[in-house]
């Protein structure tokens, strides 16, 4: 079957939510043209912004990698990998192939570990929670020190905009799970044109928000990304609200391809007037202890009192 889009070449893939058939060339420059689409109609990075990639090293990191660097100065990106710490989980072949893939690009590249970041590995944490018989999902600490890593050294940096690896299937569950739990404040934050709530957070974008997690799959693929994802040993098995979300949504994406995109695109629309309302708040006050910003609600920021609660600062 010839390509729907050239009709020269030969068609490789099938794209469920057009239902059109694409060559090889035609799929890469479509989610391109998408990827610049969505980063213009929200003025969501300026051609002249120094923008600071986070790539943990799985396909859609690195296709965020490689799209970015097709439409922005290589000169003003910067890579940044963690190594959250987890025996058995960070990858050194993943990590090799994401460093020569950056030295191939010319794209500076930053690979720190969360301890050398902001003080425990997700081990460490782990290991001091056991010794004082607490319980906190390892993710909790894992998330929370990832966005604080990724932050300070986007303020080191000196960089205008951080850009994450989040696909249209992330954003379609998030939104979905903030308005299960009615959380406005964590809704409002999920759309591209979000309240600022600190000078302190470097403002961050998501290029792949439109783009589909089967899509990045194969445009990893297609530029000879061959690693399976390993999975994280602290996951946990017990169906959490998003991995719940997640089948449902999945199961609707299967049987209307496509309901994912208009689901992400119509809420985005919706509340494009809605998150204005949020511009008026006051600045975040900040952590008594370490005086980055904390929840308004809050003396002591949630990094603080999980280290604290596992005996890791006094
Ligand atoms: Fe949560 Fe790894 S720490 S999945
Ligand atoms: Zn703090």
């Amino acid at each position: 079957m010839k390509c729907h889009l050239c009709g020269v070449k030969e068609a490789v893939v099938y794209q469920l939510h057009t239902s059109k058939a694409l060559c090889r060339d035609c799929f890469i420059n479509d989610i391109l043209k998408r990827v610049e689409l969505e980063i213009k109609k929200y003025n969501l990075i300026k051609s002249n912004e120094r923008v600071l990639l986070a790539i943990s090293g799985g396909k859609d990191s690195f296709t965020l990698l490689d799209v970015m660097s097709k439409i922005h100065s290589s000169s003003k990106l910067i890579a940044l990998t963690l190594i959250e710490g987890i025996e058995g989980y960070n990858r050194a072949d993943v990590l090799d192939f994401m460093k020569s893939k950056t030295r191939e690009l010319g794209i500076d590249h930053i690979v720190l570990t969360l301890k050398e970041a902001v003080g425990a590995s997700v081990d460490e944490f782990v290991k001091n929670m056991v010794l004082k018989n607490i319980k906190i999902p390892p993710c909790t600490y894992c998330g929370i020190a990832r966005r604080r890593a990724i932050n300070k050294v986007a303020r080191e940096q000196g960089v205008d905009k951080v850009a994450t690896a989040h696909v249209l299937d992330d954003e379609a569950q998030t939104y979905v799970m903030n308005i299960l739990r009615g959380d406005t404040m964590r809704l409002v934050q999920v759309h591209p044109k979000g309240p600022w709530l600190s000078k302190l957070f470097i403002r961050k974008v998501k290029p792949l928000r439109k783009i589909y997690e089967r899509e990045t799959a194969l445009y990893a693929y297609f530029h000879g990304y061959k690693f399976q994802e390993r999975e994280c040993p602290y996951i946990t098995h017990i169906p959490t609200l998003r991995a719940r979300v997640r089948d449902y949504l999945y199961r609707l994406e299967l049987e209307k391809p496509g309901s994912l995109l208009r689901l992400v695109e119509l809420l985005d629309e919706a509340l494009s007037d809605y998150v204005k309302k949020y511009y008026e708040l006051p600045e975040l006050p900040h952590c008594k202890m370490c005086g980055e910003p904390t929840s308004y609600n809050r003396e002591i920021c949630k990094f603080c009192e999980l280290l604290m609660s596992v005996g890791l600062i006094k």
